[in-house]
């Protein structure tokens, strides 16, 4: 592998082409924005590699949501059906 193989660190990479759906507490998380968290859609730590840093997400009131994890959703980190374009 050369160095031109290696995923941008700018870019986020797809962790999935499907949302998750979770009833959260009320509290702060931190969702992934880069894609290589091993505990998605939450971070980890790893986008410590990257240039991208995670999303702040605040629940008042425990709640349902649809996390993305295509990482391309334009209502980060809610998903907006942008992964329904991308390929499978
Ligand atoms: S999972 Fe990213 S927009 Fe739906």
């Amino acid at each position: 592998m050369t160095d031109t193989d290696q995923p941008s660190t700018d870019q986020p990479l797809v962790a999935s082409c499907q949302p998750t759906v979770l009833t959260l507490e009320p509290g702060i998380y931190w969702w992934c924005a880069c894609g290589r968290s091993k505990t998605q859609p939450f971070c980890d730590g790893t986008h410590e590699v990257t240039d991208i840093k995670p999303v702040k997400l605040r629940l008042k009131e425990t709640r349902e949501v649809t996390l993305c994890n295509c990482k391309h959703s334009g209502s980060k980190p809610y998903c907006d059906g942008t992964h329904q374009r991308m390929s499978q």
